[in-house]
C-alpha cells in the first residue's frame, strides 16, 4: 500500500530517481538538490511502497507582493511519480497532502507552473495569477488562494526561489 509522509534528508536519492525516471532530463532532480541545499524547502512529501520512494511532490519558499504587501506565498515544483505507479491517484493524494500542510502552515497562497488541465482539479487557476508579475506569466501559470478572506490584489509579483532561475 502506497503512503504518504513528510521526506527525510536519507530519501533524497530515493526523491532524486523518481524526478530522473518521471521527466526526459535532470533539471527537475537537480532542481530539488538545488532547493534543498540553499534551505528553500518548505514542504517535502513522499509516496512510498514497501519502503521504496514511488513519488515526490515539493512548495518552495516564494517572495510574493499582493499590492505592495508581503504575503505568504509558496511554489509547487516539482510532482512527479514513477511511470509504473502513474494514474493511480498518487500524484493527487501527494498535492493534496501538500496543500493541507501549507493551509495548516498559514500560506496565503501557492503558485504552480504546469498544465491546467491537471492543476485545474485542484483549484489552481490562471485567473488568480495573473495579477502578480513573473517572468512565467501565461496560462500554464496559475494559482490557488488557501486563506480565506484573501482579496485578489490589483498588482503584485512572484518571485520563485533563486535555483528555479538557474534552470534556465
Ligand atoms: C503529473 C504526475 C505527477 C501525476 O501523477 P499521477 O500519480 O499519475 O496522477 P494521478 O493518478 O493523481 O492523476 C492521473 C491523471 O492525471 C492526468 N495527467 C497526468 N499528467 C497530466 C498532464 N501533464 N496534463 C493533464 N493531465 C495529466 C492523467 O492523464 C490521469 O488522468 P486520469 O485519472 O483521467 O487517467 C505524473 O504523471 C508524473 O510524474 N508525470 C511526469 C512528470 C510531470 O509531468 N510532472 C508535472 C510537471 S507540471
Amino acid at each position: 500500500m502506497v503512503a504518504i509522509r513528510s521526506a527525510a534528508p536519507e530519501d533524497l536519492q530515493g526523491i532524486r530517481s523518481v524526478h530522473l525516471a518521471a521527466f526526459p532530463t535532470a533539471l527537475e532532480a537537480n532542481l530539488v538538490d538545488k532547493l534543498d541545499g540553499s534551505g528553500d524547502v518548505l514542504i517535502s512529501l513522499v509516496a512510498e511502497d514497501c519502503g521504496r520512494i514511488v513519488g515526490h511532490v515539493l512548495f518552495s519558499r516564494m517572495d510574493v507582493e499582493a499590492d505592495e504587501r508581503v504575503v505568504a506565498g509558496m511554489g509547487l515544483a516539482p510532482v512527479a511519480v514513477l511511470p509504473d505507479y502513474q494514474s493511480r491517484g498518487i500524484g493527487t493524494s501527494l498535492i493534496h497532502a501538500a496543500l493541507r500542510l501549507a493551509e495548516a502552515r498559514g500560506a496565503d497562497i501557492v503558485f504552480v507552473l504546469g498544465d491546467p488541465e491537471y492543476y485545474g482539479r485542484f483549484g489552481f487557476d490562471a485567473a488568480t495569477a495573473a495579477p502578480f508579475q513573473s517572468p512565467y506569466r501565461g496560462p500554464h501559470f496559475q494559482a490557488l488562494v488557501l486563506r480565506p478572506g484573501f482579496k485578489p490584489p490589483r498588482s503584485g509579483r512572484a518571485d520563485y526561489a533563486a535555483a528555479f532561475a538557474e534552470l534556465g
